[in-house]
């Protein structure tokens, strides 16, 4: 089944189509992520949201084709018009690390524990850029202050259990930054950190995207972080986009039942990180799925259809999506209770 992308007005700078990730494992054939489909607009910063396992890591992965050789990807990913999934690998090398930066929730796994600072970034300045080695010396200590490591002319020969959690996070975006990144995606870059330094680092993006214009795709299963760092969502639910919105549409007239249910499951007052688990039952084995729509088992509108067909990732707006059979019967109720009938 075809979907349409989300927002087709204008050039994307990143638009992918019916993305499917398929893994072999001794258990049987996984489907990872199914039909996933996005847009990006430069500057723009898209959240992708859902409980542990449903596929949010395996999409921004699948992209840049950093999956192991047990999975099978399928589908498109335009870069700035430019099929990725077509590029030999020196080409695909350039642009990840490059064009495409990636940050992830561990920085301790994805900073190198024996280089030092310098030696990581220069790494990247020395791909991406044509800087000579004082430029690209330079250049690191202003990436540094950039990210708001202080004194960072002495901190640059540290290595990185030198820092704390959140300063390593910084680093790891320094570095992320050196290839001149258009797209950042991030995998769940603060959920590792306290309350007070996420803070920070979610702030540090905003900055970032302002001054650099950067497009950020930002994983997290905290729907606090979207309210305060997104402009649009995707909410993604067993390997599938479930709804697309932009982010205050989402948390105030969501209309997917599984949407319903995170932001019902978010504490009214007081701490705002949560995790999504107050739905009733549990997410579904990608092994074996439920017929119909993945959801029905835990959904409270479930009929008939719900058990039959998977239902389609249908256009409501030029910026809203949503895959429910009973969509319009959910808006009408909201409609009503918002109305207080
Ligand atoms: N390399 C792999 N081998 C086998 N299964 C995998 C692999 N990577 C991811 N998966 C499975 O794919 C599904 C989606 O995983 P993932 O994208 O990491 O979820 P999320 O990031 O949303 O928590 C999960 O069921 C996970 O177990
Ligand atoms: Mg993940």
């Amino acid at each position: 089944m075809m979907n349409t992308p989300l927002n087709s007005r204008g050039t994307a700078l990143l638009e992918v189509t019916n993305l499917n990730t398929r893994i072999h494992t001794s258990r049987g054939e996984l489907p990872a992520i199914q039909e996933v489909s996005l847009t990006l607009q430069s500057g723009e910063i898209l959240g992708l949201v859902g409980e542990s396992g449903s596929g949010k890591s395996v999409t921004l992965r699948s992209l840049l084709k950093l999956m192991p050789a047990s999975a099978q990807v399928t589908g498109s990913v335009k870069w700035r018009g430019r099929e990725l999934t077509e590029l030999d690998a020196a080409a695909l090398r350039s642009v990840r690390g490059g064009e495409i930066a990636m940050i992830f929730q561990e920085p301790m796994i994805a900073l190198n524990p024996v280089l030092t600072v310098w030696r990581q970034i220069e790494e990247s300045l020395h791909a991406h850029t044509t800087l000579n080695r004082k430029a690209r010396r330079r250049r690191a200590i202003e990436l540094l202050n950039q990210v708001g490591i202080p004194a960072p002319e002495s901190r640059l020969d540290d290595y990185p259990h030198q820092f704390s959690g959140g300063m390593r996070q910084r680093v790891m975006i320094a570095i992320a930054l050196a290839g001149n990144p258009k797209l950042l995606l991030a995998d769940e870059p603060t959920t590792a950190l306290d309350v007070t330094i996420q803070e920070q680092i979610l702030k540090l993006l905003l900055n970032l995207r302002d001054q650099l214009g950067m497009g950020i795709i930002f994983v997290t299963h905290d729907l606090g972080v979207v309210a305060q760092l997104c402009d649009r969502v995707a909410v993604m639910y067993a390997g599938r986009i479930v709804e697309t919105a932009p982010v205050a549409d989402l948390l105030q007239r969501p209309r997917h039942p599984y949407t319903q249910g995170l932001i019902a499951s978010v504490p009214q007052a007081g701490d705002a990180r949560t995790s999504l688990q107050s739905i009733e039952g549990t997410p579904p084995s990608l092994l074996n799925l439920p017929a119909g729509c993945s959801f029905h088992p835990r959904c409270p509108y479930s009929t008939e259809v719900c058990r039959q067909q998977v239902p389609p990732l249908i256009r409501l707006s030029d910026n809203r999506q949503v895959a429910c059979h009973h969509h319009q019967h959910i808006q009408q109720q909201l409609a009503e209770q918002l109305e207080g009938v």
